[in-house]
Parts: structure tokens; C-alpha cells; sequence
């Protein structure tokens, strides 16, 4: 179905038709979001001072007009964790990074092929990958070496020492002639901790500077802020900034950003079914479910009335219907006193929700509808699609 809603209409006036027309709930991706996302994170690159390759996390939002979008709008290529991921992927986009730990030699042999640029997630891997006939270009991913719980729950376990880094390099030496192009490094929580990041730095500085390396490229991965109009954006490029000068030689950074791009880029609309009190705590019990608000580390489902009337501010948590301890989509926020049957909007719904969201649930996923620059409208899926993007594909080799 495809409608055009109006000429050359602002995304409030989108929302504004489709409220009356669509049946809640229902989820929006804004082109015009998407474009301004890709615009000021380009823009905040440019604090480097350095040619910088951005490659969007595919596996945030791999919903292909989505991506088709944001291609179109400057973003360089894409970064991919599984098979299913690049044979998706290189229809789009010519520029590739396979990720993923536990990569088969099948797996290796399939990205060679296709021209995918593969960042060795492991020690395992990489013997693989150096067993190739003719590897290509390849990136090494440093494992973090800090006490930090960075990760939120565990420290990371992705990547190779340093030592084993430096040592697969003079392998792949010997046997292929062959330097690696990219150490890849990444850091979660890169936007909260700047003492973390320094720390984190030293390592890489280390492996870097180090006589038989030779990297031209820094990759530093994803894990931006999704509230991308912010400074804080600014500020994170300006600290990598000061780090990146002191690394020998570099030619290139790399970015693999996927929230940043996509998350603030659609809104859920969602219905009001109840509301209770508990404790003077304000509980909107919404038609949304979070088997599409999936609740992930470091973001959070931003909720606002639809109605914009001044109205005193209570603490309010937004949960689903299904009583589930984890039906939770937005733990503490201040809204107005809703009324049950009121609509709102859940914002920041654009990364790892259409890519992890569980269709087997009682709450249908909501329709997901597209609106070009133009004001064009169209469904990209329906209440009952059942999910061909599900992550537990990508998941498999992530
Ligand atoms: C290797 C890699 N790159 C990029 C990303 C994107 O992270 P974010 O959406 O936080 O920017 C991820 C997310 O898990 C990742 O694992």
C-alpha cells in the first residue's frame, strides 16, 4: 500500500493524517529523520581531521529501504555479522566488513569472495583465515584489556590480545606477504566514560605504534549516542580526536555506528488501554509490546503524549499488557496524567526493535509504515507479517 499523504508535508503533519487512519499500534521511519541523522553525524566526524569511512551497523536495522536511505543520504558501506547479512548487504553497497566471532572457514571463504573486507574476531578465525589461498585485506579486533565492566554485564570477550595480534601479523607476513589493514577496537560505553576510553587507549596505542604492525586504518566500531543532535556527539569525536593524534601514520578512522543513525529516526504510535497508581507512580499500560520495544543496555524508549497541552508533570513508568517482568518499556519518565484511550508517542524505537522483535508474542508487532522526504507513506509490513529479518539468523554467527 502506498498513499501519499500530502505534498511536500512536515513529518508532524504525517503523523498528524495517519493518526486518524492507522490503527494503533503503529511504527514510522522518518527519510527526513534518517538524512539529518546521517548529516550532523558527518558533520561531528569532521573533528578528526582525518578521511573517515562510515560503515551502519546492519544488524541495528536491517530493514532493506531503511538502509537503501541511509546509503543514499553518505553513509559509506555497511558492517555485517552473518552470512544471511552480506549476501543482503552486497546487493546495497559495494563496501562490506564482516564481523561476528566464530567464523567458519566457509564463512571466511564466502566473504573473500564477495569482496568483503574481514575483521578477525578471534584466534580461531584468524588461523582459518591465514589457511586461505589468497586472503584478502583483512582487520584484527583488539580485545579490550580492562578491569572496566564496561559491557554493563561482563567484559567483553570479542577480539584477540595484543600479543596474539602481533603474532598473527608476522604469520600472515611470512606466509601471504600480507599487512592488515585495520585494528578494530570497540567501545561500548565510549559516550558515558571518558576515563574509560583513555584507558582503553593505551593498549591500542601500544599494538599501534609497535615496529610490526603497520595499521593504517583505526576502526572504532559503534556504541554512539543515539540522541545524535546533542553536543555529547560532538564532544566524543572532539576526546578521539586527541587519542587518534598520537597514533603513527594513520590515514583513516572508521565508524560503525548503528543507533546513532536509526534510533531516533521512528516512533511507535501506541494507545493508552489503562492506567494505575502505585506508590504515586503513574503505570500507562500501552497497546505497544516490548517484543518490538525489546529494552537494551545504554537506550531508552523515549515516551510523549501525542496531545502537546501544557499539563503538569507526575513519574510515570510505560509498561505492555503483559504483565511480564520484563514488559517494562520505559522504567522512569515524566508524563502528564494520561487518560486511558489517550495516544502517545515512543520515540527512539529505530534500532535493534524490528531486528530483535519476537512475533510469537499475543501483542501483534504494529504495522511499520515509511515516509519519504516527500510525504509519501508506505507499509512495509503489516500486523501479520511474521518476521523474515528476525535476528536469531544473525545471531547465530554474531
Ligand atoms: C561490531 C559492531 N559494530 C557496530 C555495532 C553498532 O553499535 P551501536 O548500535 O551501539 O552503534 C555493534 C553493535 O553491537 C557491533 O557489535
Amino acid at each position: 500500500m502506498e498513499a501519499r499523504i500530502a505534498e511536500n508535508i512536515n513529518s508532524e503533519l504525517v503523523v498528524q493524517r495517519l493518526l486518524g487512519i492507522e490503527q494503533t499500534p503503529f511504527a514510522i521511519f522518518f527519510a527526513e529523520k534518517l538524512k539529518s541523522n546521517v548529516k550532523s553525524f558527518k558533520e561531528a566526524t569532521r573533528l578528526l581531521k582525518l578521511p573517515v569511512n562510515i560503515y551502519f551497523a546492519f544488524k541495528c536495522c536491517p530493514i532493506i529501504p531503511i538502509v537503501e536511505c541511509i546509503l543514499k543520504n553518505g553513509i559509506d558501506g555497511l558492517e555485517v555479522h552473518s552470512n544471511w547479512e552480506l549476501e543482503q548487504s552486497v546487493k546495497l553497497t559495494t563496501k562490506n566488513l564482516l564481523h561476528g566471532c566464530g567464523k567458519s572457514k566457509a564463512d571466511l571463504h564466502r566473504a573473500v569472495a564477495l569482496g568483503s573486507l574481514v575483521i578477525l574476531d578471534g584466534l580461531d578465525e584468524a588461523k582459518d583465515f591465514a589457511a586461505l589461498e589468497n586472503p584478502g585485506q583483512y582487520g584484527c579486533r583488539l580485545m579490550p584489556e580492562v578491569k572496566s565492566n564496561f559491557l554493563g554485564s561482563s567484559p567483553s570477550k570479542l577480539g584477540m590480545s595484543a600479543t596474539e595480534i602481533r603474532s598473527f601479523i608476522l604469520d600472515m607476513q611470512r606466509q601471504h606477504k600480507q599487512k592488515p589493514a585495520v585494528l578494530h577496537v570497540h567501545i561500548f560505553q565510549q559516550y558515558r566514560d571518558a576515563n574509560l576510553l583513555n584507558e582503553l587507549f593505551a593498549p591500542i596505542m601500544e599494538l599501534w605504534n609497535d615496529e610490526s604492525s603497520s595499521f593504517s586504518v583505526l576502526n572504532i566500531g559503534g556504541g554512539f549516542c543515539s540522541d545524535i543532535d546533542s553536543a555529547n556527539l560532538f564532544q566524543i569525536m572532539a576526546r578521539w580526536r586527541q587519542l587518534i593524534e598520537q597514533l603513527k601514520g594513520i590515514q583513516q578512522v572508521w565508524m560503525e555506528p548503528g543507533r546513532a543513525l536509526t534510533g531516533s529516526a521512528c516512533s511507535v504510535f501506541s494507545r493508552v488501554l489503562r492506567i494505575k497508581y502505585q506508590n504515586g507512580v503513574q503505570i500507562v499500560v500501552v497497546d505497544a509490546g516490548t517484543n518490538l520495544l525489546v529494552p537494551i543496555p545504554n537506550s531508552s524508549f523515549k515516551v510523549k503524549p501525542v496531545n502537546s497541552a501544557n499539563r503538569q508533570l507526575v513519574q510515570s513508568m510505560v509498561v505492555d499488557g503483559t504483565c511480564s517482568p520484563s514488559s517494562i518499556i520505559n522504567h522512569d519518565c515524566n508524563l502528564p496524567a494520561l487518560q486511558e484511550g489517550e495516544l502517545i508517542e515512543i520515540n527512539d524505537s529505530g534500532a535493534y526493535t524490528f531486528s530483535f522483535c519476537n512475533p510469537l508474542f499475543h501483542t501483534p508487532l504494529p504495522t511499520l509504515l515509511f515516509a519519504s522526504e516527500s510525504g509519501l507513506v508506505s507499509t512495509l509490513w503489516t500486523k501479520d507479517f511474521t518476521s523474515s529479518i528476525s535476528t536469531s539468523l544473525m545471531c547465530a554467527n554474531s
